[in-house]
C-alpha cells in the first residue's frame, strides 16, 4: 500500500460516495455502532459512548498512517451523512493480502448498499493496493454477511475454531477470500 495515500482518495459509485469519516461525523457513526443488531456479529460490544466512536475514528486514523488498512465513509449521494464505513484492515503488505471489513446502519439495510460498497472497495484494492487475496472473516449465522460476500466471488476456505474471543465465549469464524485471478475472470 502506497504509504503516502494522499490525499485520502474518494470513491464515487452509481448511489454512494465513499470518503474519509471525520470527527465531525461522530453522532452519525455512533448511531450505527451503538446499534446492538449491527454489532450482533462485530466482535466488539455495542458503543455506549461519543469517546468510544472518537477512538474508532482515531483508529482508522492510525491504520491509514501505518499502511495497515483504509476505512471509507459510506454516503448517499447530495447527503453528507455517513449511514456505514467498509475498508481494509490488518493489511500485510509482504504477503500481498489484507482483510475487509463493513457495517451499514440498519435503516438502510436491504438496499444492496452495502453490495454496491464493497464492489467498489473490492476493485479499488485489487487496482491500487498491489493485493493479491481480501479476506473475509465471518460468523457463520451472519447470514447477509456470507450471501454480500459469496455474490462478490468471495470463496469460502475453511472454519477457524475458537478464532474469537467475545461476549465471554470463544466463536468459530468462516474464512472466506477473493484472490486477484478470480476477481479479474469474474
Ligand atoms: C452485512 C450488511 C452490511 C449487509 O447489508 P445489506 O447491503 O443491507 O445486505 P442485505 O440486508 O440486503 O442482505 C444481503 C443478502 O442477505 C440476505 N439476507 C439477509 N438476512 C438474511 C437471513 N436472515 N436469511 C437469509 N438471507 C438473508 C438478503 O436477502 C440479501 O440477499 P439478496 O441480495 O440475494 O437478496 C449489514 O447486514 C450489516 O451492517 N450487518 C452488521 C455488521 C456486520 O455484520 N458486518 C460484517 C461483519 S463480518
Amino acid at each position: 500500500m502506497d504509504k503516502n495515500l494522499a490525499p485520502f482518495p474518494i470513491i464515487e459509485t452509481n448511489r454512494l460516495i465513499l470518503r474519509k469519516i471525520k470527527v465531525s461525523d461522530v453522532n452519525n457513526v455512533f448511531q450505527y455502532l451503538s446499534d446492538k443488531e449491527v454489532m450482533k456479529y462485530y466482535g466488539l460490544a455495542p458503543f455506549e459512548t461519543v469517546e468510544d466512536v472518537l477512538s474508532e475514528i482515531a483508529w482508522y486514523q492510525t491504520i491509514l498512517d501505518n499502511s495497515t488498512g483504509i476505512r471509507w465513509g459510506i454516503t448517499l449521494k447530495g447527503k453528507d451523512e455517513v449511514i456505514g464505513s467498509c475498508g481494509f484492515l490488518n493489511m500485510v503488505s509482504e504477503h500481498y493480502r489484507t482483510e475487509i471489513g463493513y457495517e451499514l446502519n440498519r435503516s438502510y439495510w436491504g438496499k444492496g448498499i452495502a453490495n454496491e460498497a464493497l464492489q467498489a472497495v473490492v476493485s479499488y484494492g485489487f487496482k491500487y493496493f498491489n493485493l493479491q487475496r481480501i479476506e473475509a472473516l465471518i460468523e457463520p449465522p451472519n447470514i447477509s454477511s456470507r450471501k454480500l460476500v459469496e455474490k462478490q466471488g468471495f470463496i469460502r476456505e475453511g472454519l477457524l475454531r475458537n478464532y474469537e474471543f467475545a461476549g465471554g465465549k470463544f466463536d468459530d469464524i468462516y474464512m472466506y477470500a477473493l484472490l486477484k485471478q478470480d476477481f479479474d475472470a469474474l
